[in-house]
């Protein structure tokens, strides 16, 4: 991902923790690219951050205040109440067991703390790449849940919504377009989403007046 295109999205992220100066959780962070950013440009204290893939892990970033474990989200071996910040970035299609992966972020979160889940939902398959490969909208269909999916399963588990937003990156008018686009570049990526974005953000505390999250004021620094 572009380096502007990461720093938006760690500023989106960052505007939704209650916290000024977070204890953050990256589920499913695999080689640790939010969990760095998290840790170089928010304010976070410290990230721990988890993944099920040793393999994913052993290619992770280092950072100082980035801490990595192998776990499932369905069990993670962390204490009650130790984040105010959880975030779970194109992961939740992975989780066979929503309702469960909820729960353990419920209960690892604070009074008042916010899980982000930020992914593609099954409605909203608009990317290019479909234009050129049909059957992958097919296999998508079939892997990414749709926003209302999460939200039952999350707020089965206790969790509590108190924003969504949903947008599209903008994308290059052609493969060709993009390719210039790419090239033009320094450090090229075709990680860069051109997909459909949702994100998905949660309190754990049903009991508390839920944070507000600067979805709208960030919402602009995410239009890459
Ligand atoms: C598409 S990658 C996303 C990595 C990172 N969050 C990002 O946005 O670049 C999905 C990651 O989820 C991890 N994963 C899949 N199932 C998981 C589970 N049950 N518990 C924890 N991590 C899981 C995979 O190993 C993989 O590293």
């Amino acid at each position: 991902m572009p380096e502007e295109s990461l720093r938006a999205w760690t500023e989106l992220i960052a505007a939704c923790s209650p916290a000024r100066s977070p204890d953050v959780l990256d589920v499913g962070a695999g080689t640790g690219m939010f969990a760095v950013a998290l840790a170089r440009w928010s304010l976070a204290r410290a990230v721990v951050a988890i993944d099920a893939s040793p393999a994913m892990l052993a290619h992770a970033d280092h950072h100082e205040n980035v801490r990595y474990l192998t776990a499932d989200a369905a069990a993670l071996p962390l204490a009650d109440a130790r984040f105010d910040l959880a975030v779970l970035s194109r992961v939740i299609h992975h989780l066979p067991d929503r309702r469960q992966a909820g729960a353990e972020l419920k209960r690892v979160l604070r009074p008042g703390g916010a899980a982000v889940v930020r992914t593609t939902v099954r409605e909203r398959l608009d990317s290019i790449v479909y234009e050129y490969w049909p059957e992958l909208r097919a296999l998508d269909a079939g892997r990414f849940p749709s926003e209302s999916e999460v939200i039952t399963d999350f707020t089965a588990a206790g969790l509590h919504v108190t924003g969504v937003l949903s947008f599209a990156e903008p994308l290059q008018p052609s493969l060709r377009a993009w390719r210039v686009e790419v090239q033009r570049r320094t450090s090229p990526s075709l990680a860069s989403s051109r997909t459909h974005n949702s994100v998905l953000v949660w309190s754990g505390s049903m009991s508390q007046s839920p944070p507000e999250p600067a979805l709208t004021r960030s919402a602009s620094a995410t239009t890459y």
